[in-house]
């Protein structure tokens, strides 16, 4: 059996100090099956042209220095197998940094938005520590569990730079920023909650504005799920009185009240709740779409007629809801 396999890299160059525009250059190797990512970028600065850049420290996926990505996938190069890669995108792989708008020398990109954003959410626990303690302070294994995940961020950045919100809303402050304002929230010892709250769930910046496309939990090389911790502070926002009366939060109330109303999604109603009758008449094109396609009635939406069919067994769906509804909206 063949235990290598000729490949093509072809590797993004620019060097922000003397190249106007960034190029491609390719490099060929043979690759073995227990060759990293890391180990090529290696090769090629090794064995092809030693003024090739890229950042790595620990080879061990803890530093989280090698995020780039390849073929369009955000990769950490010193846990990703190469031939993998090779099996799913062919013999030509396409080494890019994270974001190439944003690079400095090859792979090496500016992060400091990523870390300014990250620095926006308090990401530690804030509290007046008795300088003499009596005694160690305890956490329940049900405490700890509830941040565990998190924890493992290693602030690769790979979440942020795939998600397209940070591509069109330079505030929004990204899902690795939630993620570490969720860890930091959700600790027992940690007395800046409420303020973490409202950075997070301020219109423009906050978890409201993420677009629910799961880019961040594909991306993530520690299997945290960032959008999983979104969701989580979505609800810690009504619990703790922080959400705001806005289009988001209103959009997200409207869901409940149609499911308590009807057990069914009432879409126009959902509209017409978060965006009123202004909204609606912004929709109106997709409102036109989904007559079409049976989805709302030409009715739906209009006052005092109460369109939408009811399920069998609502009472026990509003039961449920009763059950489990931690708070009011
Ligand atoms: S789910 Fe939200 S935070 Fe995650 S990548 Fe998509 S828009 Fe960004
Ligand atoms: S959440 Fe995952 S992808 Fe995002 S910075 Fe942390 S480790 Fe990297
Ligand atoms: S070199 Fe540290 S995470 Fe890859």
């Amino acid at each position: 059996m063949n235990k290598t396999k000729k490949i093509t890299l072809k590797t993004f160059r620019f060097n922000a100090e003397t190249d106007y525009l960034p190029y491609y250059k390719h490099y060929e190797m043979e690759v073995g099956k227990d060759e990293l990512i890391l180990d090529l970028l290696n090769r090629i600065k090794w064995e092809h042209d030693g003024s090739f850049s890229y950042r790595r420290s620990c080879r061990h996926g803890i530093c989280g220095a090698c995020g780039i990505k390849v073929n369009g996938k955000a990769t950490l190069a010193c846990k990703q197998n190469a031939l993998e890669l090779v099996a799913l995108f062919g013999d030509e792989l396409v080494i890019e940094p994270q974001s190439k708008k944003r690079a400095v020398k090859d792979m090496i990109i500016d992060k400091e938005d990523f870390w300014k954003k990250h620095d926006t959410v308090l990401p530690y626990v804030v509290t007046d520590v008795d300088p003499h303690p009596e005694h160690e302070t305890k956490q329940s294994i049900a405490d700890f569990n509830n941040f565990l995940d998190s924890d493992l961020c290693i602030q690769c950045g790979l979440c942020y730079y795939s998600c397209p919100a940070v591509e069109v809303n330079p505030d929004f402050l990204g899902p690795a920023a939630f993620n570490s304002a969720y860890r930091f929230t959700v600790d027992p010892r940690d007395e800046a909650s409420k303020e973490r709250l409202e950075i997070t769930g301020a219109m423009g910046q906050g978890v409201w504005n993420c677009v629910k496309c799961f880019e961040c939990a594909q991306a993530c090389p520690k299997d945290i799920n960032p959008i999983e911790k979104i969701t989580k502070l979505h609800n810690m926002e009504f619990v703790a009185g922080t959400a705001e009366s806005n289009v988001a939060t209103r959009h997200a109330e409207g869901f409940v009240r149609s499911i308590k109303k009807y057990g069914l999604l009432d879409e126009a109603d959902i509209v017409l709740y978060s965006e009123g009758y202004l909204g609606m008449f912004k929709h109106l094109g997709t409102a036109i779409d989904m007559m079409k396609s049976g989805k709302i009635h030409w009715h739906s939406g209009i006052p005092f007629i109460d369109s939408v069919p009811k399920i069998k067994n609502l009472d026990e769906v509003q039961k449920l809801i009763e059950i489990s509804q931690t708070h009011t909206l």
